[in-house]
């Protein structure tokens, strides 16, 4: 395992305190979150608004000699899962009143692990866990992610998920109460090429993390796939209960990935979820890459060249802004039942729509040039999200031409790798 990025601050104090076994200071943290998750369980599932008194404080004081302050933030935060409160309260206690302290309840935090977090969604999810206060571990073995895309806060473990004892190891570390599972080989053409590597990949690396997780009662979301798992007779839009036949190895390996998480679920009474993202589209996506129609044809049009479209371009997608997704991960963090949810806008837009819209948005004329279709790419796809709407409370609401927008943006200032949405 090679350790990366030790990030300045508190970041780089957890990756020693984590890698190296907790200091003194972190194992009493740790001795009175875990009472703490206890305490929580029996709450109420969803957070407490801001500002709310906390209602047993004193409850939780007994048998700790931290600071009353530190005591009564903790015991007014209702989240479940509980989320930790950092040292840095800890040493910002003295001197604050309690309202001061209570304007801070939505500070307590949860200690995460990215796989796959220097990737495209997963570095975006990452900055969202950040912005709530989160602590964020990456593991990521840089196959296709950039450590420029991680904030300096977060700590990045150069490991791939198909090292299981380096990744007990960093997990038995960092004992995190969630993690989300992105790190996959996600490329339909060479998991055609290459099925072994794919399933080595997608297969071996999820039930690796899902014994990892075992070890320290995390609980893991799946990132999966709509797009591939669903075949080419499934209704349109497709609901999480269409039998998958999917039509490649990338979906095979999904599925067989999805099907673990809901053995662990059986097996080990887990609590894990998935999350099928369709056709996911954003700054900081690959533009020079295979996938990734939108910044690949946003990137050819900016540049006056013409982009190629396989087939007539009448198959459709479902594409779905990245901000969407990762609202849909934070939401599904939050939730306590486990679940498979579509994440999706239930929406075709057919190929050449994309390019009319491309075209509208930068004000250039878009003139494909068209190529045969490529095997085993489905003519249509779109997924039903009403249930992640159900139990989530999540709803798609970037429309495709204000992404198409943030992409160009993206695009002309020079695909920073810190780009926000
Ligand atoms: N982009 C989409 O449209 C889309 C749609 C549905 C699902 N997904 C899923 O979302 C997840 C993220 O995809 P993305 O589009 O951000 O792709 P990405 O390639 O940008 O991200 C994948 C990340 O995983 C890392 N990785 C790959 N193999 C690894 C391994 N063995 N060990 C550790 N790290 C490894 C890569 O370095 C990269 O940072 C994947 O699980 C993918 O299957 C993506």
């Amino acid at each position: 395992m090679d350790q990366v990025s030790a990030a300045s601050g508190y970041g780089s104090q957890l990756c020693q305190a984590g890698l190296a076994g907790l200091g003194a200071g972190r194992v009493a943290v740790g001795a009175i979150t875990s009472r703490l998750v206890e305490k929580a369980n029996a709450k109420s599932p969803r957070c407490v608004s801001p500002g709310a008194r906390p209602s047993e404080p004193r409850e939780w004081l007994e048998d700790q000699a931290t600071p009353v302050g530190f005591l009564a933030t903790v015991s007014s935060c209702q989240c479940f899962p509980v989320r930790r409160v950092t040292t840095r309260w800890l040493a910002g206690w003295p001197g604050r009143t309690p309202a001061g302290c209570l304007a801070h309840i939505d500070c307590c935090y949860m200690r995460v692990v990215v796989t796959g977090g220097a990737g495209f969604i997963g570095s975006h999810l990452v900055d969202a866990f950040l912005a709530r206060d989160d602590e964020v571990t990456v593991v990521d073995d840089l196959s296709t992610g950039h450590a420029g895309r991680l904030d300096d806060r977060a700590v990045l473990c150069k490991l791939s998920v198909t090292d299981a004892p380096s990744l007990t190891h960093v997990i038995d570390s960092v004992r995190p109460e969630l993690i989300c599972h992105l790190a996959a080989q996600i490329d339909v053409l060479s998991s055609v090429a290459n099925p072994a590597a794919d399933a080595e990949a997608n297969v071996i690396g999820t039930v690796n993390v899902l014994e990892a997780a075992r070890g320290v009662g995390a609980r893991i979301l799946f990132c999966s796939s709509g797009g591939a798992l669903y075949g080419r007779d499934a209704p349109i839009p497709s609901l999480e209960d269409v039998l998958p036949l999917p039509e490649s190895p990338y979906g095979i390996a999904k599925h067989c990935a999805e099907q673990y998480i809901g053995l662990y679920n059986r097996l080990h009474q887990a609590a894990h979820s998935v999350l099928r993202p369709a056709n996911v589209y954003g700054p900081r996506q690959d533009p020079t890459g295979e996938a990734g129609v939108v910044p690949i044809f946003c990137s050819k049009v900016l540049a006056g060249d013409r982009p190629t479209i396989f087939g007539d371009g009448s198959a459709t997608r479902d594409f779905v802004y990245v901000a969407d997704v990762v609202a849909a991960f934070l939401a599904a963090a939050d939730q306590r039942r486990p679940g498979t949810w579509n994440i999706g806008t239930g929406t075709e837009v057919s190929v050449l729509s994309l390019a009319r819209v491309i075209g509208e948005v930068t004000g250039r004329v878009v003139d494909p040039v068209f190529a045969p279709a490529r095997a085993g790419e489905l003519l249509r796809s779109a997924l039903a999200v009403e249930r992640a709407h159900r139990d989530l409370g999540w709803r798609p609401v970037t429309g495709l031409a204000d992404g198409v927008r943030a992409i160009c943006r993206w695009i002309e200032a020079g695909t920073p790798d810190r780009a926000g949405f």
